[in-house]
């Protein structure tokens, strides 16, 4: 058996996002000499303040700047000579993609076009098998499956649904094209739905949690039976670390955490563990404060990953169960109220406000 591949200077995008951050944190406890480049150019969802533990650490090199920008990314390259690039940076939001695609085109699709042409020239400067390309994508390019079908597997085709998943769907695509056409060593990564902490309070899981602590409404769209499968973000992080030393060029590997769960059931999962670990001042559950409101439009019904692929070839398992990950974030968010402070003030109002309506802030 072949030595996993081993890099000692990794190029992550949107390494100041939710899972970037949470992965450059969890690679560089693990890895002694690696280095992080880390380019972000810090939409409203990326925060330096997510990597403010790793300030005068020589290992983190942060970078402000566009995955679009050819120029940026060519002179990161030869300066630094990565031998992998992560691809994190991209517009993650479904209901941000409803509202306004535009910035979803130029990120998800012309962004990732760009890094691997970039990589294409980089990895032809470096000796065959010295560069690996790493494409993180989601569930969500699969599709909605009905209630009795099986999980997704790798071979299940791609029928994205929303702006959103259309253009990480299109970016794969050039990804896999890239390696078939230029030999590119690509690898492809789809994740199902991520939780923990750094994670934005835009997303249902920290979204709910802000909420409840200030008594507001935890609004749950259409019926609340939609089913997504929810895997801890560290757990994530490894497995994408894991696809890199191990994977095999040319590869996908769904990711997932065996945990699927209808909307309603996370939300009140989550007020029972805010009952008991921060109880509202008259006893009463944070469960009184669901709100049932209108459905996303085009909104997915259910998603769930077969990850028997990822666990048989390259020993991958999560470590956290749902149970376990929930009380771990809800704790984090309980320990961090400088950090949703910061990152909800704002912009973030205004979103909330045209999300949800004016009187929901
Ligand atoms: P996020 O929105 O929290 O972070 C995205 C980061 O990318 C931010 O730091 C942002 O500043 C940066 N970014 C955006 N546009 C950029 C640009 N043009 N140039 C440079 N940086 C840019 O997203 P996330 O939830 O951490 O998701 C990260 C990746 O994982 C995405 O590719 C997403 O599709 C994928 N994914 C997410 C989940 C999930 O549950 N959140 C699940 C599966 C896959
Ligand atoms: O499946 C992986 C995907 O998970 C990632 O590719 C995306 O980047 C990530 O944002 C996430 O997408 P979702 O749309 O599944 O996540 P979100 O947290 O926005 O919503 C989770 C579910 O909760 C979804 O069915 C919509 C619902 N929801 C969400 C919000 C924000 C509500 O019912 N109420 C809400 O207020």
């Amino acid at each position: 058996m072949s030595a996993d591949f081993s890099p000692s200077c990794v190029l992550v995008t949107g390494g100041a996002g939710f899972i970037g951050s949470n992965f450059v944190h969890t690679v560089l406890a693990e890895q002694a000499d690696l280095t992080v480049i880390n380019l972000d150019n810090l939409t409203y969802a990326g925060n330096l303040s997510n990597l403010a533990s790793l300030k005068g650490d020589r290992r983190h090199v942060f970078v402000r700047g566009d995955v679009a920008d050819a120029d940026l990314v060519a002179s990161l390259l030869t300066e630094h000579r990565p031998q992998a690039l992560v691809h994190f940076a991209a517009e993650s939001h479904v209901d941000r993609s409803i509202h306004g695609p535009d910035d979803f085109l130029r990120t998800n699709v012309q962004g990732t076009f760009n890094l691997l042409e970039c990589a294409r020239a980089h990895a032809q400067q470096l000796a065959p098998g010295g560069f690996r390309y790493l494409q993180v994508s989601t569930d969500e390019v699969y599709g909605s499956l009905e209630p009795d079908a099986p999980p997704f597997t790798e071979q299940h085709r791609y029928e994205p649904n929303s702006p959103y998943s259309a253009t990480k769907a299109a970016a794969d695509h050039l990804a896999r094209a890239w390696h078939h056409t230029y030999g590119l060593p690509v690898l492809t990564t789809n994740c199902s739905n991520n939780y923990g902490p750094y994670h934005f309070p835009e997303k249902l899981i920290p979204l709910v949690i802000h909420r409840a602590l200030l008594g507001q409404a935890l609004p749950i769209y259409g019926d609340g039976q939609q089913v997504r499968d929810w895997l801890y973000v560290q757990d994530h992080c490894r497995a994408v670390w894991r696809v890199l030393q191990a994977g095999v060029p040319g590869e996908t590997y769904n990711i997932g955490g065996w945990n699927e769960k209808t909307n309603l059931d996370v939300v009140r999962t989550l007020c029972a563990a805010l009952d008991e670990m921060s109880p509202r001042a008259d006893g009463q559950s944070y469960a009184q404060q669901i709100t049932f409101v209108a459905d996303r439009p085009g909104h997915d019904r259910r998603y769930a990953i077969d990850a028997r692929k990822i666990e048989r070839e390259l020993g991958w398992r999560p470590q956290e169960t749902f149970e376990s990950g929930i009380r771990k974030t809800v704790r984090w968010f309980l320990d961090h109220p400088d950090w949703v402070r910061d990152v909800t003030s704002g912009a973030y109002r205004q979103w909330v406000s045209q999300q949800y309506g004016a009187e929901s802030v």
